[in-house]
């Protein structure tokens, strides 16, 4: 298929929109894509998921015929029926049946506009254009794949805000003793330690050491004299990131923070987690800390301007520890995203 043009009332520049289609994207978890179709947004394009027995499908949610939107539609013999005038369609997106002539050739313009689409951590991927296969474009997440750690899938968040600002906050070390003081942080210890940034085959990784715990307030637990906290992150552009936080003993928690971009300034914000403690427990509480970390984030990406993250670094200051987010932002630069970014 040729690659899609920008949709109407596109919210982002033409340049940007055309560089971020090339990229793989979380658009639902897996695990919500069953019997009916599922309708998403992804680069201000309305998009369906549906599941066969061949597994998920994703295309454009618009009914070629006359516009429907087919997740307003249902699954049936392996087809998606569009619930206008019952097209059937295959997974692949080509018409199989037009009902009101079962025995005329099919015109081949009764075609969804399918995008690739791979299950992966939890969740349904797919990039609108380009070649770039899965492998190379999703992010590396190893524990989520080991049978000994729990996977939990959090809700996802919606946020008013764009997706290169809340990654970057996901990356951001100084706001602890500011933002999630609720949570985990405590407001006396802002002090950030320095910490080693190195590039990574797809973009870049840091150690981050610091006497920050990461104990939901409430539930602290011993740690051990003069421990120090190990955070690592991975970053994968665009716009996920893996952060490992070693705990006491060999205890460790990897969070993806794989943020969506629905619109320029609407962000789907995925996060599955994988743990290899308390890997019985109920996941429910895991679920209530991480919306209270995220909710405190939220707060903020909502309401920072320029809404859109500047490439261009002279237009914001910066300090020592944000010497992650400086080569976060030269990585989106070099992917192509412009000055129409920041607008
Ligand atoms: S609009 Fe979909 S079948 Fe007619
Ligand atoms: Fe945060």
């Amino acid at each position: 298929m040729a690659d899609p043009s920008p949709p109407r009332d596109c919210s982002f520049a033409d340049a940007d929109w055309h560089a971020l289609s090339r990229c793989w994207f979380p658009i639902a978890y897996a695990q919500e894509v069953g019997e009916k179709p599922l309708g998403a947004r992804l680069l201000d394009m309305a998009l369906v998921i549906w599941r066969t027995s061949s597994g998920v499908s994703v295309a454009r949610d618009l009914c070629p015929h006359r516009g429907t939107p087919l997740s307003m539609g249902w699954v049936e013999d392996g087809a998606i029926v569009c619930p206008y005038h019952g097209f059937r369609y295959g997974p692949d997106g080509a018409c199989r049946l037009v009902p009101a002539h079962p025995d005329r050739p099919i015109p081949p313009r009764l075609r969804l506009a399918s995008f690739l689409a791979v299950e992966r951590y939890g969740l349904v991927w797919t990039r609108l254009a380009g070649e770039m296969p899965a492998e190379e474009g999703l992010p590396v997440f190893p524990a989520w794949d080991d049978p000994a750690w729990q996977r939990i899938t959090p809700p996802f968040v919606d946020i008013a805000g764009s997706p290169g600002r809340q990654m970057e906050g996901f990356l951001d070390v100084a706001h602890f003793a500011w933002v999630h003081t609720e949570t985990f942080a405590d407001p006396d210890n802002q002090v950030v330690p320095p910490y080693k940034v190195s590039p990574t085959g797809r973009g870049v990784e840091a150690q981050y050491w610091s006497t920050v715990p990461n104990w939901p307030k409430g539930l602290e637990r011993p740690t051990p004299e003069g421990f120090l906290w190990l955070r690592h992150f991975e970053v994968f552009p665009p716009f996920s990131a893996l952060l490992t936080i070693h705990f006491p003993g060999d205890d460790r928690l990897c969070i993806l923070n794989a943020a969506s971009p629905v619109a320029a300034r609407r962000t789907r914000l995925f996060v599955p987690i994988a743990k290899n403690f308390g890997t019985d427990q109920p996941v429910e509480p895991v679920h209530a800390f991480n919306a209270r970390i995220f909710a405190e984030d939220q707060a903020i990406v909502e309401n920072q301007k320029p809404e859109d993250l500047p490439l261009d670094l002279a237009m914001e200051a910066h300090i020592t520890a944000d010497r992650m987010s400086v080569p976060y932002r030269q990585l989106l630069a070099r992917m192509g995203l412009g000055r129409g970014f920041t607008a």
